[in-house]
């Protein structure tokens, strides 16, 4: 029953479409979208930004989170309309000119990514817990990504990556 309310809310409506207007990555993007389009369908479908992940596409996962006004959100859990005038960051959004972000090479250098269907998530988790807070403890890491769940790694390396990018972002005065 869960499942089939599940495909009947990504099912398109018939409802007319309405406007969206948003900043993505840091681009402003202007869009007619499907009142009942969720935010991480119309990142991937629209958008093409195929580096957020669906998992359960039912807010339990994690693998969909972007950064929404400097919140970590599940994508599968917002409407893109609800979107309007925000800023959103996407896993595209952490690199800059081609480059990984601090906190995407300490993933690599910790092995904090095995399969990776869960690695955009956690990092726009922890992105958004550096972004508040560039000292976290342990403790604050572990809270941050507690939503984003991994069945490989065993969560020690990439707790073990988001202290390190901590310090190293601290160091370099923030990448
Ligand atoms: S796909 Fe959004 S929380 Fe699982
Ligand atoms: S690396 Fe496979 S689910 Fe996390």
């Amino acid at each position: 029953m869960r499942e089939m309310e599940s495909r009947m809310f990504e099912m398109e409506s018939t409802a007319p479409r309405v406007q969206l207007n948003c900043i993505v990555n840091g681009e402003a993007v202007s869009a007619m979208v499907d009142p009942a389009m969720t935010l991480l369908n119309f990142l991937r479908k629209e958008l093409k930004l195929f580096g957020t992940k669906e998992g359960c596409g039912e807010g339990e996962c994690g693998a969909c989170t972007v950064i929404m006004n400097g919140l970590a959100v599940n994508s599968c859990l917002v409407l893109a309309v609800e979107a309007g005038g925000a800023r959103i960051t996407t896993v595209e959004g952490l690199g800059a000119g081609g480059d990984l972000s601090i906190l995407q090479r300490e993933f690599m250098k910790h092995d904090a990514l095995q399969c990776g269907f869960c690695t955009p998530g956690m990092l726009m988790s922890a992105r958004a817990l550096l972004d508040r807070n560039p000292d976290p403890t342990m403790e604050e890491v572990k809270e941050a990504i507690a939503g984003n769940l991994c069945r490989c790694t065993g969560y020690v390396p990439i707790v073990e990556a988001v202290l390190s990018a901590a310090r190293l972002e601290r160091e370099a005065g923030r990448s």
